[in-house]
């Protein structure tokens, strides 16, 4: 048979030769003999690592004892006969295949050696997969996909643009999609009825490990629809993608529908890891009546105190509190509260006196009892606890709690948790700029009844927006839209544009709704997002991209973005200011 592919490793026993070959299938072992095969060895003798090399040889099964169970062709080795150099290779900068820590840097500087290594390329054959059976499933369902244009005008959500400047048209510049969101909405009007793109998109945002400048989404849109049509087919989408292409992971069917005010109250986030429980116990009325400074400040003003009992807990070291107390403060709170329950000891008969906690003088015993069955402890429990403005509770608290988790091991890792957040506010009010904002972008419809609401009480309008999340993850979402010009006008005037602006942002869209626009509606899963969740070992997003960018949206391989040339410029009527 013949073989070609990389010199995975070589072992050298001194008269035999081993060589593992490997190509995008796996690995083989071959033997080579100096006494059967002098000029094959000879070749041997001058491989390394990453070489390219073809063999040719006899496939035999491997002598007794030298079989290897856990490799595919652990049972056969290939005796080479004749074998030669196709293409020698440098010493690589990290052995692939070696499971050691490499510096991602280096990972990306060198992507393409990395991506030899067959954890990513199990990554990238997932991830074929998964788009490959959403084309199935969509395809099957009457579903048409479109591709829409990528040099565009600014389509919002919630981001910066990445601009390209014109040659044609001086001082005039396209913007690349945020999401094809106008587009899709247009097809709608254009009578497609069942629209899909794994669509390419563009945000300048900060970046974080799931989140890459562009990213890829299922976009998705359709007419005549309504909330529940479009929950039913994502749930039957997702069930099945992870049903056939990784049956090794469990899920629950129904998704439960989660409101966003429960999620918020519960978990402090909107993206809640629904794999474990530690949910959060609001005792902000407690609070309020101890003598304890901290809890009277936050609450006074306006705040609250939320906290989370963290079973068996209790005997963490001082060392250990400081490390959870600097993990909130990073994310904003001026500190963290702890409460140490002792083990084995009856919690309604419990005294200040027996629990280790800063709290342990302002309050009376019944204040303490009444803390710990709120927060629905246990003896040997530590409970922490946050004060200040609720956003920054929600936000220090849901953190700490995905933190627990992964600190007491309480998140099965065979386990999807797909939920449905619905009922999410319209808008959302901007402290800082002092004006509303979409909770998920300006296209996304009201409830029916509340349009009355719009302009008297905007806070209190309910979106026709779901998200669909797994695991702590937001992996998608999507919403019923506003079909008429009157109705989206209000919301754009709402959210501070003016007759003009909006004609000259939206005239696209606002006009086609005057030309029989069908009621629609739709939603985008993140791909990058999905895989990652459906990888065995991916770490980031990053690892479920050929070609990502690092946290600092470089692209380390290619040295992109980098300056262009005077003549590039000029041409593009640009001038790079210092
Ligand atoms: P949204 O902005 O919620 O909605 O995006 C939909 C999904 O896309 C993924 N996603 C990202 N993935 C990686 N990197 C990013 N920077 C990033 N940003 C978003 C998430 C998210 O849930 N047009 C609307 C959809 C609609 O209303 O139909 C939209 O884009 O998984």
């Amino acid at each position: 048979m013949q073989l070609a592919g990389w010199v995975h490793r070589r072992r050298d026993h001194g008269g035999l030769i081993f060589i593992d070959l490997r190509d995008s299938r796996g690995l083989v072992q071959v033997v080579f003999n100096p006494e059967r095969s002098p000029e094959a060895h000879r070749v041997a003798q001058q491989l390394r690592a990453e070489w390219v090399a073809w063999v040719e040889g006899e496939v035999a099964e491997r002598p007794q004892g030298t079989v290897n169970p856990n490799l595919a062709t652990g049972e056969v080795e290939v005796y080479a006969g004749q074998a030669g150099v196709l293409n020698p290779s440098k010493t690589p900068p990290f052995e692939i295949g070696e499971e050691a820590e490499v510096d991602e840097a280096l990972r990306m500087q060198y992507r393409f050696l990395d991506l030899r290594t067959a954890r990513m390329q199990k990554n990238l054959i997932l991830r074929h997969r998964v788009v490959k059976h959403i084309r199935d499933f969509l395809d099957a369902r009457g579903f048409v996909e479109v591709e829409t244009p990528i040099l565009i005008k600014s389509t919002p959500e919630g981001a910066r643009d990445y601009l390209v400047p014109s040659r044609v048209h001086p001082g005039h510049f396209y913007a690349l999609p945020q999401s094809p969101q106008q587009l899709k909405q247009l097809l709608m009007v254009a009578g497609l009825e069942r629209y899909f793109q794994i669509a390419r998109c563009f945000r300048d945002e900060d970046l974080r490990a799931d989140r890459q400048p562009e990213f890829t989404q299922l976009d998705l849109e359709m007419s005549f629809v309504e909330e529940e049509d479009i929950l039913q087919l994502i749930e039957a989408l997702y069930a099945d993608i992870v049903e056939k292409v990784v049956p090794r992971l469990r899920f629950r069917q129904p998704f439960p529908r989660l409101p966003y005010q429960d999620a918020m109250a519960r978990y402090g986030t909107d993206k809640p890891d629904l794999r474990f429980g530690l949910e959060l116990a609001d005792v902000t009325d407690l609070a309020s009546t101890s003598e304890f400074q901290v809890f009277r400040a936050a609450t006074q003003s306006g705040g609250a105190v939320k906290g989370v009992a963290a079973p068996g807990c209790a005997g963490y070291s001082r060392r250990q509190i400081e490390e959870l107390t600097q993990f909130v403060q990073a994310r904003g709170a001026k500190g963290l509260i702890t409460v140490a329950l002792p083990e084995g000891r009856q919690l309604q008969t419990l005294t200040v006196e027996e629990v280790r906690s800063p709290l342990a003088r302002s309050v009376t015993d019944e204040q303490l009892r009444q803390l710990a069955s709120r927060m629905g402890a246990a003896p040997g429990d530590l409970l922490l606890l946050v004060a200040g403005p609720v956003g920054v509770v929600n936000l220090a608290l849901s953190q700490l709690r995905q933190e627990m988790g992964r600190r007491l091991d309480l998140a099965d890792p065979n386990l999807l948790a797909f939920a449905f957040v619905v009922d999410f506010p319209l808008f959302e009010w901007n402290a800082e700029e002092g004006r509303w904002e979409p909770m998920h972008h300006m296209f996304t419809s009201a409830r029916p009844h509340q349009w009355g609401l719009l302009e008297k009480d905007p806070g209190a309008v309910i979106g026709r927006h779901y998200d669909l999340v797994c695991n702590g993850y937001e992996l998608a979402g999507g919403s019923i839209r506003i079909h008429e010009r009157e109705k989206q006008e209000r919301v754009m005037r709402l959210l501070g544009h003016t007759q003009e602006g909006m004609q000259q942002k939206f005239g696209q869209l606002l006009d086609a709704l005057e030309y029989g626009a069908p009621p629609h509606g739709g939603i985008a899963g993140g791909i990058d997002r999905l895989v990652m969740v459906l990888s065995e070992s991916a770490q980031s997003i990053r690892d479920v991209i050929a070609f990502p960018k690092t946290q600092n949206a470089v692209d380390l391989l290619f040295g992109a973005p980098s300056p262009v040339t005077q003549e590039q410029l000029k041409e593009l009527h640009l001038q790079v200011v210092e």
